[in-house]
């Protein structure tokens, strides 16, 4: 099968969106057999795109999980097969000058990175391996907030295309049903003669099918098995970024902390966390204007976390 024809039949396809369209209609147009419109379908059906047909309707591209940029609608999108990390991929296309916005995809990572030096791991094809690349033009100050943005970011399309309820750990894991479904890790360049961010980051990983997580599985699950949806990745990637374009372009006025503080789920219990290979106990009492963590810990101290890790020890 001729490389073109199938890119052309699923240009056609794409274009039609939820319409149908006649094998003799794209034999016409495309000026090929009805027979190499067959063929070139049933090659893209083995690549995994889900090709509906009708009799006397022709054909229409199905709801399936493929990552394809075209289906990231407005904005630019580089999709890899396999990388070592997305976060590595657009840092180095940030560092060569690439525009704000774009987002790199991945099927797979063989170097997934999540926070504090561990791994993320990024089986092919069930989950959303994302990262966006920012260039804030708000004070540096603000920066710390990029991840919490990016968490309610996350956590609003999640809601919308699954309609389950999503929970943010702090400081920046998405948990469903008590298991995280999410990591996000944002990494950025400095500008020390500018004292501003030259770009930063976001890289955001959802794990969206079914799969087994080993080991992990207690803590750790992906949402087709939580909520029986199965998401379509560039959807929920593209809802992610306009949110996240959306919460960043009013970063001046905190409003995002406002949906930060109602799903997070450390605030009023009892929890042990680690930051600075420290660990306390006390009592998480709430969010502050700059998304950091206060706890009240056990000899009436009030602590400030800013960054590390937290866990749950008991609801009160
Ligand atoms: C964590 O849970 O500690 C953060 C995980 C962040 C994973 C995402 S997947 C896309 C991007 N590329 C990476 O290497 N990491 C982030």
């Amino acid at each position: 099968m001729e490389n073109t024809t199938k890119s052309i039949v699923l240009k056609k396809l794409l274009e039609a969106g939820e319409n149908y369209i006649s094998g003799g209609e794209l034999s016409r147009s495309l000026n090929i057999s009805r027979n190499a419109v067959w063929k070139a379908v049933k090659a893209l059906e083995a690549e995994g795109f889900v090709i509906e047909s009708a009799t006397a309707k022709g054909y229409r591209l199905g709801n399936g999980d493929i990552l394809l940029p075209e289906l990231i609608s407005g904005r630019n999108a580089v999709i890899l097969s396999e990388t070592d990390s997305t976060n590595n991929y657009a840092k180095k296309l940030a560092a060569k000058g690439e525009a704000a916005g774009t987002v790199v995809l991945a099927e797979t990572q063989i170097g997934g990175k999540g926070r504090l030096g561990r791994k993320f791991e990024s089986p092919k094809g069930s989950g959303l391996y994302m990262s966006m690349i920012l260039r804030p033009r708000f004070d540096i100050s603000l920066s710390p907030l990029i991840t919490s943005s990016a968490a309610v970011a996350a956590a609003e399309a999640v809601e919308e295309l699954c309609g389950c309820r999503v929970d943010i750990k702090w400081v920046n894991d998405l948990y469903v049903n008590g298991k995280k479904i999410c990591g996000i890790l944002t990494e950025a360049s400095l500008s020390m003669e500018m004292n501003s961010l030259e770009y930063a980051v976001v890289g955001i990983g959802i794990n969206t099918a079914s799969h087994d997580f080993g080991e992990l599985a207690s803590r750790v699950t992906d949402l087709e098995s939580e909520t029986g949806v199965r998401v379509n990745r560039c959807e929920l990637c593209g809802r992610i970024a306009n949110r996240l374009e959306y919460w960043l372009d009013n970063m001046e006025s905190r409003l995002h902390l406002g949906e930060y503080r109602r799903r997070e789920m450390l605030t009023g219990h009892m929890i042990t966390a680690s930051f600075g290979g420290k660990t306390i106990t006390g009592k998480a009492v709430g969010i502050d204007e700059n998304a950091n963590l206060t706890v009240e810990t056990e000899n009436n101290g009030t602590l400030t976390l800013t960054s590390g890790e937290a866990s749950l020890i008991r609801k009160i």
